[in-house]
């Protein structure tokens, strides 16, 4: 389902600059993220997508990826700093993911923001065509909406929030909470992960803004705004294309080899974010592995954390903390050329993640709040074989989904390991009849119905 004129909007734009070793610079498409999950919708389109090229200075010119149009947005080295650290991911980030640590709030870090947010609304404002419908994604740019409405009123505009949407006792510590909101309503639709996003916003826009709502729409100067809850996914056909390959099957038989073919492998892939519950796993595994009820050779931990936002402080603390306890770990509890835990602080490419997925025993995604978490439906489809088992955070939005994981509260340490030694020793018949229900789910809700799904809320066909 081509949509002619469809005009996307995102802080990143989906590619990424690499060096070749002889030096020199070219421009890839972004491995999976939001690009894959469009590309069936923007494809062949005429589509347009706006967003930062990743580096700070003059916007580069960019090419065109897969018939889709790129332009780029300018950043400051400043703008950087207090839009897309500050404001974005010290304020916001925090606060949206229940303030698991503590949002702070400068009042130089939103002027950044304002003025980022209406540099974007004006780029979209002169690059749309009539008519034409806007996506705008994410907490980065909640306030185009309003920017591009009142500049552009012609154009028919969306938003989908990626991350989740708090309760109003923590948004409304926000100085700017109004204009956040009443921003955000210059969308036709809103969009969230969950119903439970979509409701909060639904009862502070009522709160803040004393405006009328229904249970999907809400009343604001002449218009009707429509709310609702879109949970993303992933491009199934895809993965499973990739995790059938006979190299990904041979580099994941390879990864058990190196790993000296323990019984069992659990693996843990997030951003090194300390929204993952990254440091209750490890203490989790550290008392299991105490009390005995796990042993190194048997079992082994292989952790992947990519570095994410490196300068900003709570990354720099959560990476020490992490890494810390890593070494401890493996001070305490591993051998010579057999570590307790295998911690891998680096990117990695679709292929190798594949073979870890499908190397592993058991998949822990331990999030303490997150949106979706898109690694735990990338899991469950690349288990062609059927073989693995999930541990998932019930603060997950994918929780909502994938019901038959092995769902548990990643505060209650208790519960955490005895979700774990559960998932490592159940049958494997119960496994495959957990992973055969949750596989069949995500393939009828893949990331095409996703798209179809919102597009069609937003103007229905
Ligand atoms: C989350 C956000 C995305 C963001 C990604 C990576 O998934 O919802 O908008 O792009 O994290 O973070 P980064 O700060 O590197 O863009």
């Amino acid at each position: 389902m081509p949509v002619r004129d469809l005009v996307v909007m995102a802080n990143r734009l989906p590619i990424d600059e690499t060096v070749s070793d002889s030096g020199v610079r070219e421009w890839r498409r972004s491995p999976g993220g939001l690009v894959s999950a469009l590309h069936p919708v923007l494809r062949d389109g005429g589509a347009t997508w706006i967003g930062w090229a990743g580096a700070t200075g003059p916007a580069p010119v960019v090419p065109d990826v897969d018939g889709v149009r790129l332009r780029a947005v300018p950043l400051s080295d400043d703008e950087f700093e207090n839009y897309y650290e500050g404001f974005a991911n010290s304020t916001l980030w925090p606060l949206y993911h229940d303030a698991v640590e503590q949002p702070v709030f400068h009042r130089r870090w939103w002027e950044s923001y304002q003025r980022v947010n209406r540099r974007f609304a004006a780029v979209a404002a002169q690059v749309s065509p009539p008519g034409s419908m806007v996506w705008v994604h994410d907490y980065h740019l909640q306030l185009v909406p309003g920017m591009l409405r009142g500049l552009r009123p012609d154009l028919c505009i969306g938003f989908f929030m990626h991350v989740p949407f708090p309760p109003p006792e923590l948004f409304k510590q926000l100085p700017p909470r109004a204009e956040l909101l009443r921003s955000l309503l210059g969308a036709d639709l809103v969009g969230f992960q969950t119903t439970g996003g979509a409701q909060n916003f639904l009862r502070l826009t009522n709160q803040v803004l004393g405006l009328r709502v229904s249970r999907s729409t809400v009343a604001v100067d002449d218009r009707t705004v429509k709310v609702g809850s879109f949970p993303i996914s992933i491009d199934v056909a895809d993965i499973e294309t990739l995790a059938r390959s006979p190299e990904v099957l041979a580099r994941a038989a390879k990864i058990r080899e190196d790993l000296g073919q323990p019984d069992r492998i659990m693996l843990g892939v997030d951003r090194l974010d300390y929204t993952k519950g990254i440091e209750h796993r490890l203490k989790a595994y550290r008392e299991l592995l105490a009390d005995g009820r796990v042993k190194v050779p048997d079992t082994v931990l292989v952790q992947v954390a990519v570095p994410s936002r490196e300068r900003v402080e709570h990354y720099r603390a959560l990476r020490d903390k992490v890494e810390r306890e890593v070494g401890g770990l493996n001070g305490e509890y591993g051998r010579l050329g057999v570590p307790a835990v295998h911690y891998l602080n680096s990117s990695f490419n679709r292929t190798e993640l594949a073979a870890l997925y499908r190397a592993a025993d058991v998949m822990v995604v331990t999030p303490l709040r997150d949106g979706m978490n898109l690694v735990a439906k990338e899991y469950v489809t690349s288990r062609v074989d059927h073989g693995g088992a999930l541990v998932l955070s019930e603060f997950a939005g994918a929780a909502h989904e994938l019901k038959q994981a092995f769902l548990v509260n990643p505060h209650d340490l208790d519960a955490l390991k005895d979700s774990l030694v559960r998932a490592l020793e159940a049958d494997p018949s119960e496994t495959a009849k957990r992973m055969r229900a949750m596989r069949r789910y995500v393939r009828e809700h893949d990331v095409g119905r996703w798209a179809r799904g919102y597009l069609n809320a937003l103007v229905p066909q």
